[in-house]
C-alpha cells in the first residue's frame, strides 16, 4: 500500500462519506476506520465498502491514550484525517462535559499519538483537523467569515471545537507537526443523523409529525452538500500547505423557516400529497439558548488556491437527499429506534 491513513470518527455523517471516497478513489490507500460507535456513529453507512480490501475498521475511543497508542504502532499512519467529535449543539447545552472529553481531549490524545509514532520523521505526514465555522461565533446581517475572522464561539460545542482548533495550531508551532485545517459550514445530505433540522424535518414530515423550528425560523445557515465537503476534505489533504486553515461553504445562505419552507415542497411532491400539506406540520417552539443567528463562509481561499468548488445547486441537493431518504426506510428506522426516542422526547417534550 502507498500510504495508511487514520480516518477517526469515520462511521458518522461525514466521514461515513469521507471514507467511502478515499476507499473507492485510493485503492492504494489502506484507510483505517477509527470510531467509538456513539449513538452517532452508524457501520451501516458503510455496508457497501466494509468488504473492499484497502478498508479496515478499530473501534477505539479517542480519549483512551492507550487504546490510541496501540492503533498508531499497529496501522504507522502516515496521515490523520480527524474528524470524531461531539457534534450536535443541542447535546451540548444539556451534557457539556462529554464535548469536552470528546473534542479537546479526544484531539489532544490524537495529536499526542501521532506526535509519538512520527517521532521526528515527519516528511510525508499530515495531522489534518476537520472543524466548523461556528467558532467564528455569529454573523449579523453582513459579510462573511474568513480564515481571519477572530475566533468567538458562543456554544458548549463550538467553544469545544475552537479550542480543539488550537491545539492544532500550538502541536504545529511548538512541535513542528504538520497540520491542516478546515473550517465547514452546515452540511447535509444521506446518512445524516435525524437530530439535526433537515434529517430531522424529513422524518417528521414522513410521519405526519410537528416540525420544531426554533424562535421565529429567522436564523441563517450557509448550507453545504455532504459530497462536496468530502471533496474539499480530499483535496485540502493532498494540496494544502503544510500549517494552514482553509474555509469551506456552500455559498448558499437559507433562514431555517425559508428552509424548510423549499424541504415542504419537496416532500409534498415525493409524497404525492397535496400542495401545502406538510407545511401545515411548521410548529415554532422555544429558541436554543444562545441561538446563533447567522453563519456565512467565504471560501475564496480554498477556492483561488486549490480549485475547490461546490457542485451541487442547493434544491436539487436536497432533492437528492429527501430521495435518499425516502428508499432508506430502514436506515431511518434503525438509527430512530431505542435512545433516539427518549432524546426527542427530553429535547422537544410533546411537540
Ligand atoms: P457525527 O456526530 O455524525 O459523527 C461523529 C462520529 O464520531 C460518530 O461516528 C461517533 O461515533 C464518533 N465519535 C464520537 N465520539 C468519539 C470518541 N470519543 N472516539 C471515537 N469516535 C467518536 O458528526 P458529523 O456531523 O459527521 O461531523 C464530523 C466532523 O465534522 C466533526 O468534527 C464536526 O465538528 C465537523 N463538522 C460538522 C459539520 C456538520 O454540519 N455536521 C459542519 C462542519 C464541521
Ligand atoms: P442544526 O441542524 O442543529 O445545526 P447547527 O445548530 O449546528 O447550525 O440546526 C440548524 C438550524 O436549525 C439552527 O439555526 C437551529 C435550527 N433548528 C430548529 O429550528 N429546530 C430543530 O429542531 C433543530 C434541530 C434545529
Amino acid at each position: 500500500m502507498e500510504k495508511t491513513i487514520i480516518i477517526t470518527g469515520g462511521a458518522g455523517f461525514i466521514g461515513s462519506h469521507v471514507v467511502r471516497l478515499f476507499v473507492t478513489k485510493y485503492p492504494n490507500y489502506k484507510i483505517v476506520n477509527v470510531d467509538k460507535l456513539t449513538y452517532a456513529g452508524n457501520l451501516e453507512n458503510l455496508a457497501d465498502i466494509d468488504r473492499q480490501p484497502n478498508y479496515l475498521f478499530e473501534k477505539a475511543d479517542i480519549t483512551d491514550a492507550a487504546g490510541i497508542k496501540a492503533v498508531f504502532d499497529k496501522h504507522c499512519p502516515d496521515g490523520v484525517i480527524h474528524l470524531a467529535a461531539e457534534s450536535h449543539v443541542d447535546r451540548s447545552i444539556s451534557n457539556p462535559m462529554e464535548f469536552i472529553m470528546t473534542n479537546i481531549v479526544g484531539t489532544v490524545t490524537l495529536l499526542n499519538a501521532a506526535r509519538a509514532c512520527w517521532d521526528n520523521a515527519l516528511e510525508g505526514k499530515r495531522f489534518y483537523h476537520v472543524s466548523t465555522d461556528e467558532v467564528y461565533g455569529s454573523l449579523g446581517a453582513e459579510g462573511f467569515f474568513t480564515e481571519k475572522t477572530a475566533y468567538d464561539p458562543r456554544s458548549p460545542y463550538s467553544a469545544s471545537k475552537a479550542s480543539s482548533d488550537h491545539l492544532v495550531r500550538a502541536y504545529h508551532h511548538t512541535f513542528g507537526l504538520p497540520v491542516t485545517l478546515s473550517n465547514c459550514s452546515n452540511n447535509y445530505g444521506p446518512n445524516h443523523f435525524p437530530e439535526k433540522l433537515i434529517p430531522l424535518s424529513i422524518n417528521n414530515i414522513k410521519n405526519n409529525k410537528p416540525i420544531p423550528i426554533y424562535g421565529k425560523g429567522e436564523n441563517v445557515r450557509d448550507w453545504l452538500y455532504v459530497l462536496d465537503h468530502a471533496r474539499a476534505i480530499d483535496t485540502i489533504f493532498h494540496h494544502g500547505r503544510n500549517g494552514e486553515t482553509y474555509n469551506i461553504g456552500g455559498n448558499n445562505e437559507w433562514t431555517n423557516i425559508d428552509l424548510i419552507r423549499l424541504l415542504c415542497r419537496i416532500m409534498d411532491k415525493k409524497l404525492h400529497r397535496e400542495n401545502g400539506t406538510s407545511e401545515k406540520l411548521i410548529t415554532f417552539v422555544k429558541d436554543r439558548a444562545g441561538h446563533d443567528l447567522r453563519y456565512a463562509i467565504d471560501s475564496t481561499k480554498l477556492q483561488r488556491e486549490l480549485g475547490w468548488k461546490p457542485s451541487l445547486q442547493f434544491e436539487e441537493g436536497l432533492e437528492k437527499t429527501v430521495d435518499w431518504y425516502l428508499a432508506n426506510e430502514k436506515w431511518l428506522e434503525n438509527v430512530v429506534n431505542g435512545g433516539y426516542q427518549q432524546y426527542y422526547q427530553k429535547q422537544y417534550g410533546n411537540n
